[in-house]
């Protein structure tokens, strides 16, 4: 794939959700009664600066994600995913046109992530390099061993992170490249700080949960509910 875009995303849905147990995988599971997977390829697809989605599906089983993805007509490549998310990322990249600026990666576990977070991302990653969202730590928090509270952790300076996130093209290559497989990588960004790229972080999406679990999914119905159907 040679074409010049500005930002490709990269939707990764190759897991196999072993924490939710369910077959199919949680990323064909209804949620307000369309897959978590749809709602991902959605927000994407209405993200203005978003030119081609380039979809990670699972390599054991890739029909069912490409009948979903026959939709939207702005998904142009679909590919098989690996045995970790890192591996799925990397092969969406693979794939990335050589003229790509900016790629966004974004998780099909979060199905409540709109496009105007997208463009948030996007328009920090244009400016520094790499934007990521977060959201500041409310609750206290705390180091435990065994059971026991070894210390409480200043929370001042802590933020959860979400998906999605961008990057220079340039710079997220490197960091797959570079970055040894033995490095603990639960998401991008943490390839880019392992090589001291600076990543910024924008205010994240409050009810941008992950799906992890049964329980995600029905919080996830709740929060869904509430804000109606349409894409914040
Ligand atoms: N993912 C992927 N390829 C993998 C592992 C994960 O594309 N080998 C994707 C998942 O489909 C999901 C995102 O990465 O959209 C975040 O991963 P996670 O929430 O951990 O999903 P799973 O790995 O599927 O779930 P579990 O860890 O419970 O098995
Ligand atoms: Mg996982």
């Amino acid at each position: 794939m040679a074409d010049r875009a500005e930002v490709v995303a990269i939707l990764v849905a190759a897991g196999r959700g072993e924490r939710m147990g369910t077959e199919p995988p949680k990323q064909f599971l209804p949620l307000g009664g369309v897959p978590l997977l749809t709602h991902g390829l959605a927000a994407l697809s209405s993200a203005p600066s978003v030119e081609t989605i380039i979809l990670v599906v699972p390599q054991e089983d890739p029909a069912p994600a490409r009948a979903l993805a026959a939709s939207f007509p702005r998904v142009r490549r679909i590919v098989p995913g690996g045995m970790t998310r890192r591996a799925s990322v990397a092969a969406g990249l693979a794939v990335v046109g050589e003229g790509t600026d900016y790629v966004l990666v974004h998780d099909a576990a979060r199905p409540l992530a709109g496009p105007r977070l997208a463009e948030a991302v996007l328009a920090a990653a244009r400016r520094w390099g790499a934007a990521i969202p977060g959201v500041p730590v409310r609750d206290t928090v705390k180091q435990v061993a065994g059971g026991e509270v070894v210390r409480t952790v200043p929370r001042e300076s802590l933020a959860t992170i979400q998906t999605p996130q961008a990057f220079r093209t340039d710079w997220l290559r490197r960091a797959h490249e570079e970055v040894p497989a033995t490095a603990a990588a639960p998401d991008d960004a943490a390839l880019l700080e392992v090589l001291g790229l600076p990543v910024a972080m924008v205010e994240g999406q409050r009810d941008n949960l992950k799906v992890t679990d049964p329980e995600d999914l029905a919080l996830a119905e709740i929060l869904l509910a509430r804000r109606g159907r349409g894409p914040s």
